[in-house]
C-alpha cells in the first residue's frame, strides 16, 4: 500500500511511520511512505530521522492548505492518513483561527483531492474530544457530538466533513476517534511529557483546578495498532473507538509521575482551571475489538515507566524544543513580530505558570 501520511513528523504521526517501516507493524514489506507536513512548532524531523533513509519512504515539506501541492503529490498513493492538524487545547483557547483553518479547511482539501483522483482510502485521525464531557458510562460512535473547546469543534468539523465526502462523494472514509496518547517524541506541551520533562529539570508542574479530571491514557503504539487496523479492514464511512483501558484523574496521574521521577507533591502548583475544561472523556471500544480484533497491550504502568526512562535519555531531543519554546512565549510577551499568534503565553522552560494539557 502506498500512503501518503499528513502530520508524519508529529507524535502520533511519526510513530506511526516508524511502526510500519521498521518492521512492527502488519504491512511492513508492501509499504510506501509519503510524509506531508508542514513541520510547525510540533513538527519535530528528528522524530522520522530513524526513517529518513529508508527506500520506501520520502518526505514533502508543505501545507496541507496548499491545494495545488496537494493535488501534485497525491497521484500514485493508495490511501491517506490524515494527522495533520493543530492539535493544543490552550493554543485553540488563545487563538482558534489556525485550528479552523488547518483542521476544517486542510481537511477539505485534501478530501477534494482525493475524490478528483479517485483515492482507495482515507483515514482521518480524530479524538474523543469531539463528543464533550460524560459523568458516568461511554460514548458509543452513535454518541452525539457536542464539543467544548475550540480544538474540539475543529475536529468534530473535519471529522463531519470526512463523513460527508463518504455519504456525497463515496469517498473510501473512516473515521478514528482515540483518547490521550503518551510515549516517546511527545511535544513538551501536552501533560505527560510536559510534567516529565519540567520534573527531571527540577522545577514545579502546574495541576489545573481540582486535579478530578479524567483521561483515558492510550500508548501511543497501540493506538497505531489500532489505526492500521482500521486502516486495512474498517468499513467504509465508519467510525471505531481506540482507547486504552486506563482511566486517571489528573491527580493520580500526577501521583504517578511523582513517584516516576522520584519526587513529592512539593513539586506541584495548582493553577486555575482551564476555561471550558471537560471534567471526562470515556470511549466504549467494543466496535473495534468485535470487528478488527483491536484491544490495548501495553499496560499503563509499564508504558508510563518507559516513557519517564526515554525522556530521561533523550534530553536531546527535547532540551531545545523546551529552549524554542520558552523563546517564543517571551517574543510573543514583548509583542515580538516572529512569536505565532497561538503560542501560550506561559510555557516557558523554567517558569511556574506553563499550561497543563490533556
Ligand atoms: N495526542 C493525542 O493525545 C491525540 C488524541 C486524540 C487525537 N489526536 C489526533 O491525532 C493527530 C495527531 O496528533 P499529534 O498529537 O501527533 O499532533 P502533533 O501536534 O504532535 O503533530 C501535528 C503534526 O501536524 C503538522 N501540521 C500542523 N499543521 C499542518 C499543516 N497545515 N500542514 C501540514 N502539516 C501540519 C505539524 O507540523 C506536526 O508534525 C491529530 O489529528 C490529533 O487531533 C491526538
Amino acid at each position: 500500500m502506498r500512503m501518503l501520511v499528513t502530520g508524519g513528523a508529529g507524535f502520533i504521526g511519526s510513530a506511526f511511520v516508524r511502526s510500519l517501516l521498521s518492521g512492527t507493524g502488519a504491512g511492513t514489506g508492501d509499504t510506501r511512505i509519503t510524509v506531508l507536513d508542514k513541520l510547525t512548532y510540533a513538527g519535530v524531523p528528528e522524530n522520522l530521522a530513524e526513517v529518513a533513509g529508508h527506500p520506501r519512504y520520502s518526505f514533502v515539506h508543505g501545507d496541507i492548505r496548499d491545494a495545488g501541492l496537494v493535488r501534485e503529490i497525491m497521484p500514485g498513493h493508495d490511501a491517506v492518513v490524515h494527522f495533520a492538524a493543530e492539535t493544543h487545547v490552550d493554543r485553540s483557547i488563545d487563538g482558534a483561527a489556525p485550528f479552523v483553518s488547518t483542521n476544517v479547511l486542510g481537511t477539505q482539501v485534501l478530501l477534494d483531492a482525493a475524490r478528483e483522483q479517485g483515492l482507495g482510502r482515507f483515514l482521518h485521525v480524530s479524538t474523543d474530544e469531539v463528543y464533550g464531557s460524560i459523568p458516568a458510562g461511554s460514548w458509543t460512535e452513535t454518541s452525539p457530538l457536542a464539543p467544548n473547546s475550540p480544538y474540539a469543534a475543529s475536529k468534530a468539523g473535519s471529522d463531519l466533513l470526512a463523513l460527508s465526502y463518504h455519504r456525497t462523494h463515496g469517498l473510501d472514509v473512516v473515521v478514528t476517534r482515540c483518547s490521550n496518547n503518551y510515549g516517546p517524541h511527545q511535544f513538551p506541551e501536552k501533560v505527560v511529557p510536559l510534567f516529565i520533562t519540567r520534573l527531571l529539570e527540577g522545577v514545579k508542574v502546574p495541576l489545573y483546578g481540582d486535579g478530578r479530571h479524567v483521561r483515558d491514557w492510550l500508548h501511543v503504539s497501540d493506538h497505531c495498532r489500532g489505526l492500521e487496523l482500521v486502516l486495512r479492514h474498517g468499513r467504509a464511512g465508519e467510525v471505531y473507538h481506540i482507547g486504552g483501558g486506563t482511566e486517571l484523574t489528573n491527580e493520580q496521574l500526577t501521583g504517578l509521575l511523582l513517584a516516576a521521577t522520584g519526587t513529592g507533591w512539593d513539586r506541584v502548583e495548582h493553577v486555575p482551571d482551564r476555561k471550558g475544561h471537560d471534567l471526562r472523556y470515556s470511549l466504549d471500544c467494543g466496535k473495534a475489538a468485535t470487528e478488527l480484533g483491536y484491544a490495548p497491550r501495553v499496560g499503563f504502568e509499564r508504558g508510563l515507566a518507559d516513557t519517564v526512562d526515554w525522556y530521561r535519555e533523550h534530553r536531546a531531543w527535547w532540551e531545545p524544543l523546551r529552549r524554542r519554546a520558552a523563546e517564543r512565549a517571551t517574543a510573543s510577551a514583548a509583542g515580538g513580530a516572529t512569536a505565532p499568534a497561538a503560542a501560550p503565553a506561559a510555557e516557558g522552560a523554567t517558569g511556574p505558570a506553563a499550561k497543563p494539557a490533556t
